[in-house]
């Protein structure tokens, strides 16, 4: 298949989708002033940059994005300035892992026993990180991580020294800040032990090697290394070093990865001292492509890719899927951190609102920055007047669900119960949302009434996303030549609320 071709397909039912999603935003933002937040958080967050394609379509009312719009990019190099990476700090660990006592799982604890049972969990979804920071002396990226490693042997394939790898981990570990609500070291262990789970699901059986493997844990495990707890465009709203450094585009995550990468080089610290040189290269590449998806500017192209990958599968015959291609195997591992990442709400419930309360403060926190500084306050960061459960619903209506539901697809039937939890803990949410009369949030708003906001709008009736990827010819080889994305939009009993089809010449 003419390569132009399935490029042009792929990215064209992505264009559909995120115009059908704009659509849909823009109508929830017209609801109310906290709908107005919540679709513009959802906008902002996971949203590309308009194209010159996406302009006829409606978008959800900015000034934010019509100021990105209208922004020039900035290209210039940097050029030396790379070789001194803020954040790094030096910090020195002697690895006690060769000492007598409480380092079974390479760190220092007195409450090893509790430790120990906690990490009995490590294969299991719903692994509860917040209970082994505790028990870990808030160690929770070291000691997942080692017992991931353990559990499978990695340290012995990639003959890593165990005392190399401790101290890399306190040291990755020590460069997350704690005082940050949600981007702390505990996100980290979460997405990692997300991502090593994801990596044994049975579909994916024996597909990666030992390296790809190892790429995606170390990915997952750096991917939000030094985050100070503002999003991007905080960063790049006020001209922060970070954001001059990497000329605006996916700040932190090129910072995660500059951060990570360099502390290799600190003392004791280099994990892939025994790699080929080759094998080396393939990683680092690897990582850099993993941790650059986790830019949730991306969100929507990954997931068209996604559709796409699992419109056309090929499994074998005992169900695992076939990805005999370097670009199929790296856009699963992708998408894969890219779940791990957005995996809170699949967690359950006791787990998933911790999270959510740690993500909440952090935003607030954000928003009072915002506040100070006499800026405009960032969607969902106005601690007077964002809906924490309603955006908890945007968020999987919107973000979480369409991405998981299409991951399930490629690993059918794994992930359904990731599936059936993310769906009770949506419907929860749900049911949180204050009723009117409803302060605080309706009366901080200044609206209310029995039909105000989700309760009559598309929230309420669980609006799902469909990109189905039709092929018009009906080739049921499932060449994706022809390939065309449709967009359709059904309620939760399946009838279609909306569809749309643009044909190339509405552009
Ligand atoms: P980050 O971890 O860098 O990448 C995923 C992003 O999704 C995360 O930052 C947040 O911006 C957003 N996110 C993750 N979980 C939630 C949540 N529970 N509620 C709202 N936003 C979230
Ligand atoms: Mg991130
Ligand atoms: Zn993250």
């Amino acid at each position: 298949m003419p390569e132009a071709n399935y490029l042009f397909s792929v990215s064209w039912g992505y264009i559909k989708f995120k115009r059908m999603l704009n659509r849909e935003l823009s109508h929830l933002s017209e609801m109310s002033r906290s709908g107005n937040q919540v679709s513009e958080y959802i906008s902002n967050t996971f949203l590309d940059k308009p194209t010159e394609l996406d302009l006829p379509c409606s978008v959800p009312k900015s000034r934010e994005r019509k100021r990105r719009q209208g922004q020039q990019q900035q290209q210039q190099q940097q050029s030396g300035m790379m070789t001194q990476i803020s954040g790094v700090r030096k910090l020195s660990h002697t690895s006690s892992i060769s000492g007598s006592s409480g380092n079974r799982f390479g760190v220092k604890t007195d409450q090893e026993d509790l430790l120990s049972k906690d990490l009995e969990d490590i294969n299991k979804w719903g692994l509860n990180v917040f209970k082994i920071a505790e028990h870990s002396h808030n160690r929770p990226l070291t000691c997942v991580m080692y017992t991931i490693f353990q559990e499978r042997d990695l340290m012995r394939t990639f003959k890593i020294p165990t005392d190399t790898f401790v101290t890399f981990m306190l040291t990755l570990e020590d460069h997350y800040h704690s005082d940050v609500a949600y981007h702390n070291s505990l996100h980290a262990a979460d997405v990692a032990q997300s991502t090593h789970i994801l990596l044994s699901t049975p579909a994916l059986d024996a597909v990666f090697t030992d390296l790809e493997i190892l790429a995606a844990i170390f990915a997952a495990a750096i991917h939000d290394v030094d985050h100070p707890g503002v999003s991007n465009q905080f960063l790049i709203n006020t001209n922060s070093e970070l954001a001059l450094m990497y000329n605006d585009e996916s700040v932190l995550e090129n910072h995660h990865l500059a951060v990570g990468f360099k502390l290799l080089q600190e003392d004791n610290c280099d994990i892939f001292q025994n790699l080929t040189k080759k094998q080396r290269q393939t990683l680092r590449r690897m990582v850099i492509d993993m941790v650059l998806a986790t830019d949730m500017t991306k969100h929507m192209s990954l997931l068209a890719n996604l559709k796409t990958m699992v419109e056309t599968k090929k499994v074998t015959s005992s169900g695992v899927l076939m990805l005999d291609n370097y670009t199929d195997r790296i856009q699963v591992l992708r998408n894969m951190v890219h779940c791990a990442d957005l995996s809170n709400p699949t967690k359950p419930l006791d787990v998933y609102r911790q999270w959510t309360d740690r993500i909440m403060e952090e935003f607030f926190h954000q928003g009072d920055r915002e506040r100070e500084r006499g800026m405009e306050i960032s969607p969902a960061c106005d601690k007077h007047t964002a809906s924490v459960e309603k955006t908890q619903v945007c968020f999987i209506d919107y973000v979480v669900h369409p991405l998981w539901e299409t991951w399930a697809d490629l690993v059918y039937p794994d992930a359904q119960d990731i599936l059936d939890t993310l769906e009770d803990n949506r419907n929860w949410y749900q049911s949180m949302i204050p009723q009117s009369p409803s302060p605080p949030f309706y009366s901080s708003d200044g609206e209310g009434g029995p039909h105000g906001e989700m309760e009559g709008g598309p929230v309420a009736s669980k609006f799902q996303f469909e990109l189905t990827l039709d092929d018009q010819d009906g080739d049921s080889e499932g060449t994706m030549m022809e390939t065309t994305g449709d967009l359709t939009l059904k309620d939760e009993t399946g009838v279609e609320i909306a569809a749309h089809d643009v044909s190339p010449a509405e552009t």
